[in-house]
């Protein structure tokens, strides 16, 4: 294949650029943030906490607090369309219909006065128009699909009647009634315990192979990582560090920020016996978004960072076809 992508992406977000006002000044949570998704793929988002994620998925959702926030500039294209200038109307057109989210906390972002079943056909309704009856039988079948037993008298129970992991079924349940283009995952399986955890990735495992519903996975489980993303975006400080297919990512990656990251996690590290600093190997914090300076974000904390790390921010250079990160060490004539 030629260098360049010939299918238009899914999903194309382009120097997405979001600001807070914030007591401290303009914060600027999101700068140029760009990314692609194509039909099928699944997009892992990794990073600090702090770094942006939710942030990113919010945007696309526009679903940004706002104030005090606001999306200063950029695209956010799904299929084609610039999502950035739809009106709220469309918006809810969209939102479960063609994008949907998962978020961390199901009790949340379930509505406890109604039940499961009612809440899954909510949306058939408004969005396929089907009828009550209609409507409620496939509320019993996606929870069928997401692996709920007794679906019939599961879909009479409210959310408080269920455990965490069947409440994040349920949610998946109704992210996946419409057949939506794109599922954001934002860090599904964070409030679960260990097991539920795995059985959740295993239903969006099977989601992922089952249909073609292409999948933004927000976690900071890298394990989950690599069994089930294709490509990686690794953010820091709002900014996209590095981003390519995730063999590339995890077992060559380019920046210092991605390598902290790896290294964290001893079973993924494609070099565990490499002089390679050991755990916690990350020191300081993410910086205040308030006071970034012109430079790198990263240099504070960066062991090879020199000069011109603090003085200009590094673009995003090729490292590989498909493989970019945004690091002086990795233009030409700077020295390592
Ligand atoms: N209402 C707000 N006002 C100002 N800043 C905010 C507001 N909400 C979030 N932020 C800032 O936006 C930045 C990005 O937050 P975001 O929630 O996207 O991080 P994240 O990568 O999802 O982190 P986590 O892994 O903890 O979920 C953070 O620095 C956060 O402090
Ligand atoms: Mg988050």
């Amino acid at each position: 294949m030629s260098g360049h992508q010939t299918d238009r992406p899914l999903l194309q977000v382009s120097n997405l650029c979001v600001e807070f006002r914030t007591r401290d000044g303009i914060a600027r949570v999101l700068d140029e943030v760009s990314l692609e998704l194509q039909p099928g793929q699944t997009l892992g988002i990794v990073g600090e906490s702090g770094c942006g994620k939710s942030m990113t998925a919010l945007s696309i959702m526009r679903l940004i607090p706002s104030p005090p926030g606001q999306i200063t500039a950029g695209e956010v294209r799904l299929a084609g369309e610039d999502l950035l200038r739809f009106d709220e109307q469309r918006m809810r057109d969209i939102r479960g219909k063609d994008i949907s989210m998962i978020f961390q906390e199901p009790m949340t972002s379930l509505n406890p006065v109604f039940t499961v079943g009612d809440q899954i056909a909510e949306s058939l309704r408004l969005h396929e128009g089907l009828s009550d009856k209609e409507a409620a039988a496939r509320a019993v079948k996606m929870l069928k699909a997401v692996g709920i037993p007794e679906p019939q008298a599961r879909a009479r129970e409210y959310p408080h009647q269920l455990s965490g992991g069947m409440r994040q079924r349920v949610m998946i349940a109704i992210a996946l009634a419409c057949g939506p283009k794109v599922i954001i995952a934002d860090e599904p399986t964070t409030a679960l315990d260990v097991t539920v955890q795995a059985q959740i990735f295993d239903l969006l495992r099977d989601l992922k192979e089952r249909t073609s519903t292409a999948i933004i996975l927000i976690t900071h489980d890298m394990g989950a990582i690599a069994e089930m993303t294709d490509r990686v975006t690794v953010m820091y400080a709002g900014r996209v560090v590095e981003e390519g297919p995730v063999e590339a990512i995890l077992d060559a990656p380019k920046h210092p920020y991605t390598q902290g990251l790896i290294a964290c996690v001893p079973q993924l590290d494609p070099n565990p016996t490499a002089e390679r600093p050991p755990l916690e190997e990350i020191p300081g914090v993410v910086p205040a978004l308030t006071r970034l300076g012109k430079g790198c974000a990263f240099a504070p904390r960066c062991k090879y960072a020199f000069e011109r790390c603090d003085q200009e921010a590094p673009r995003r250079v090729s490292v590989d076809a498909d493989h970019r990160a945004a690091c002086w060490l990795l233009e030409e004539g700077t020295s390592a």
